[in-house]
């Protein structure tokens, strides 16, 4: 991995953990400074889950979702130094965010025909290193020969406040017990399925960020990295 760094070759960073943890913050900022791909598979899940919302999918007719999967046209793009996912050309960064795509994402990313395409093109886009990818298992599953493994958690209260605040900003009207019962339905949900479940790999670094802001978890995966 030194060798790797010193020759000055793009590394892979993942960062996983559950939702509310601040992993897209960290990401982002982290594959600013770096000028690598912020990959947001977690974006990726939430897209299948709109695209089946939008055709009426049957959750029971795998054949018909792992199609979808397939024939999903995604794009991320960066505009005006924010991080877009376009599908088929329409920006559906704000459209994929609904507490119904929480759910629906969560529920479709236990189905292994999704999984598997959207692992081939996670792998795909990462294939040539310099890439920050952000999710449940970068670390376990999808790049496991990653050089720089992270996992973020925080305490529920304290993640459950993030995520009313961000709601909350966006102008949306949520009540934080509600906000607080769909993560831990979520969490739930994604750490005990069978596929992929969400957990830290065994070479990964694991950061609590209930005390820590964004900056300075930052601080603390530059020096890792650095020292690394
Ligand atoms: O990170 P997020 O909240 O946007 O992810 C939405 C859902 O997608 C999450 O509940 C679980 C699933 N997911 C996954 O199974 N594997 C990933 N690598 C990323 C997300």
């Amino acid at each position: 991995m030194k060798a790797k760094k010193e020759a000055g070759m793009k590394l892979i960073i993942t960062i996983d953990g559950p939702a509310g943890s601040g992993k897209s913050t960290v990401s982002r900022i982290l594959a600013k400074r770096f000028g690598y791909l912020y990959l947001d598979t977690g974006a990726m899940y939430r897209a299948v889950a709109l695209q089946a919302a939008r055709e009426g999918r049957s959750l029971a007719d795998r054949r018909a979702l792992r199609r979808l999967c397939m024939g999903l046209d995604l794009q991320f793009r960066s505009e005006n130094g924010e991080n877009r996912l376009f599908l088929s050309g329409e920006d559906i960064s704000e459209a994929i965010r609904s507490p119904e795509m929480d759910r629906l994402s969560s529920t479709l990313s236990a189905y292994k025909e999704v999984r598997k395409i959207m692992t081939k093109i996670q792998r795909r886009l990462g294939s040539e290193g310099g890439v920050v990818a952000e999710g449940r298992d970068m670390g376990t599953i999808v790049f496991p020969e990653a050089e720089f493994k992270f996992f973020l958690t925080a305490d529920l209260e304290v993640r459950a406040q993030r995520r009313y605040l961000e709601r909350t900003i966006r102008g949306e009207s949520v009540c934080l017990e509600n906000v607080k019962k769909d993560l831990i339905e979520r969490d739930q949900q994604d750490t005990n399925r069978v596929l992929s479940p969400l957990r830290p790999a065994e070479d990964a670094v694991t950061i609590d960020s209930t005390y820590l802001n964004a900056d300075e978890v930052v601080d603390i995966m530059l020096k890792m990295i650095r020292e690394g």
